[in-house]
């Protein structure tokens, strides 16, 4: 029976010098250490033996016992202190290497010049109407004063779609419709940004999608005066304070009378360059008194109402700003051109 305990040990300390990992160590202990290991067995079963037996093999069982466990304490702890080792090795930072900077997106040089005349409107008193994108050809130019077959309507080179009288607007004047549709006979002070489609060659100049943001006040005592002094106090906050304005007679088939405002060339200061052809000047937008037709066709009658309309381009306006050649640019998708804003 000792011999059986000595070859019982010997052969369990080999084991456990085997065992590789915390599972292998798990199975060791049940193996030998368990409530129905051999040695549990052999202690169990020392009633059985002899009187003279008997102290001998429970004083040795209990030393194997004793070195086995020791011996399981001691691989359990170098097997923790090597895995800790391996993970402090492996998963070692080096907190001083510079880290790797995060690129920034930005607002798209449109958007960025959108929201500035947004910011500019709202400090006025202006509020936000958005309006549709597609459009039904009558908002689009018969309820702003251009019948059927009327020739201003060559003006604006259209997409029509498929379902008849359907388009894609060319402007965003109908939105004056609709916006005095919903709110007559009450006084309107709204601005009316978006997304325009004309069907052209698209060449530096010009472009089949742009935006466009269309002013409108409509009210009781409303004047051309109004309209001057508001679009001019919108140019010196969007352009400078020192800014020259003028006011060219035009025509547009929604107004009476019609303008344009240009602002002084600020390239050149108004000698004269390429930007500005020479002029001076820089147009950069129309506007007028409110049509009377127009008027009675949003629902406020004209003997009793004026208003004031503008509209200007989004994407000419920042290329006066920035000095930028190409409009096609805008929707070119190149980093290397919307990094710059
Ligand atoms: N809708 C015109 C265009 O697309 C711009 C315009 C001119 C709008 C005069 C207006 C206005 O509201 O009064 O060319």
């Amino acid at each position: 029976m000792l011999e059986r305990l000595t070859e019982l040990e010997d052969k369990a300390l080999a084991e456990l010098e085997q065992a590789a990992g915390q599972a292998d160590l798990k199975a060791w202990k049940v193996k030998y250490l368990g409530r129905s290991a051999e040695l549990a067995t052999i202690t169990a079963g020392l009633r059985d033996l002899s009187k003279e037996e008997r102290p001998a093999v429970g004083r040795r069982a209990n030393e194997v016992k004793n070195a086995l466990e020791k011996a399981y304490e001691a691989h359990f702890e170098s097997l923790r202190a090597e895995t800790l080792d391996r993970s402090l090795r492996e998963e070692r930072l080096d907190v001083t290497l510079p880290g790797r900077s995060v690129s920034h997106g930005r607002v798209h040089p449109a958007n960025q010049t959108l929201r500035q005349i947004y910011a500019i409107w709202a400090e006025m008193g202006f509020q936000i109407y958005l309006s549709r994108e597609v459009e039904s050809d009558e908002y689009n130019f018969t309820l702003l004063n251009m019948p059927e077959y009327h020739p201003a309507r060559d003006m604006w080179d259209t997409f029509h779609t498929t379902e008849p009288g359907v388009l894609l607007r060319t402007h965003t004047s109908p939105g004056q419709i609709h916006v005095m549709r919903e709110r007559a006979p009450e006084p309107i002070r709204v601005i009316l940004p978006g997304m325009c489609y004309r069907y052209e060659q698209i060449t530096a100049r010009s472009e089949i999608q742009f935006n466009q943001v269309e002013g409108l006040a409509v009210g009781r005592h409303i004047t051309f005066a109004d309209l001057k002094g508001t679009l001019n106090a919108f140019a010196r906050r969007m352009f400078g304070q020192e800014v020259r304005t003028r006011f060219r007679a035009a025509h547009f088939p929604f107004t009476e009378p019609s303008a344009e405002m240009d602002i002084e060339c600020f390239i050149c200061g108004g000698e004269g360059c390429q930007v500005c052809k020479r002029t001076g000047w820089l147009e950069i937008l129309g506007c007028g008194m409110v049509h009377p037709i127009v008027l009675h066709n949003g629902g406020y009658d004209p003997q009793v109402f004026s208003g004031f309309a503008f509209g200007m381009g989004t994407e000419r306006i920042t290329m006066l700003k920035y000095g930028i050649e190409d409009i096609r640019y805008f929707w070119g998708n190149d980093l290397r051109f919307l990094e710059q804003f």
